[in-house]
């Protein structure tokens, strides 16, 4: 059945008290995606790794558990995700291993060539266009940086249950062209624990 508007809207930006309920439901669907799109992104010891949309950031910790000393960012333009996050990662945030960030993925605050590595599960709905998004995304990876991108591509059925209006689902094939023409490469798609699609890439090089 279709979401109303009135729900699916906290989607793309949970605010207030139903957004808070929405992300307690939210954490238990994409527990196993981001599982999945970690282990794809094979975060290493040192390296330096953001989660673009993290929402509750259960991503960080386990981020935060491959990169060691390394640095663990998440970053939400939802300020009720990113008091979430903080919270659900109090101790590694007081420790200074994982940093929150509220900003919007077309300008993120960071130096250009900063990451290592970036991921974002089930945001690309919410970037229309995306070309600002994935540009930008694209700035703050080092050449050669990897790219973890998790949504569900507009031939899984499970879409008709968001209204369009508020979600804008792609095919595979127009994610892979939107990323070529915002500065990656080398991509290799992957399948999702429940129909979704994952797309590899790496930052390139000019
Ligand atoms: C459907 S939720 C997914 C959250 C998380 N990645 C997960 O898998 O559980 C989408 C999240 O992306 C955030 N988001 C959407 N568009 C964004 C943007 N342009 N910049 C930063 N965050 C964004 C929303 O606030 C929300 O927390």
């Amino acid at each position: 059945m279709r979401r109303p508007e009135f729900i699916a809207k906290h989607g793309g930006m949970p605010a207030g008290w139903l957004g808070r309920v929405l992300a307690s439901i939210m954490e238990r669907e994409t527990a196993a995606i981001n599982q999945h799109a970690i282990a794809l992104l094979d975060p290493l010891v040192s390296e330096a790794v953001l989660d673009i949309g993290m929402g509750n950031g259960l991503s960080l910790r386990h981020l935060a558990s491959h990169v060691g000393e390394g640095t663990v960012v998440g970053v939400d333009h939802s300020p009720v995700m990113c008091r979430r996050a903080e919270k659900n990662n109090k101790s590694l945030v007081d420790e200074g291993l994982i940093s929150v960030v509220c900003a919007c993925s077309d300008d993120l605050p960071f130096e250009t060539g900063h990451f290592d590595a970036a991921m974002s599960v089930h945001t690309l709905y919410f970037w229309d266009p995306a070309e600002p998004h994935l540009k930008e995304i694209a700035r703050i990876l080092r050449p050669g940086g990897r790219l973890v991108l998790a949504f569900r591509p507009d031939t899984d059925p499970a879409t008709s249950d968001f209204p369009n209006s508020i979600y804008t689902f792609r095919s595979i094939e127009e994610i892979v062209s939107l990323a070529g023409s915002c500065g990656f490469e080398d991509f290799v798609l992957e399948d999702g624990p429940n129909s979704e699609a994952i797309l590899c890439a790496l930052r390139s090089h000019c």
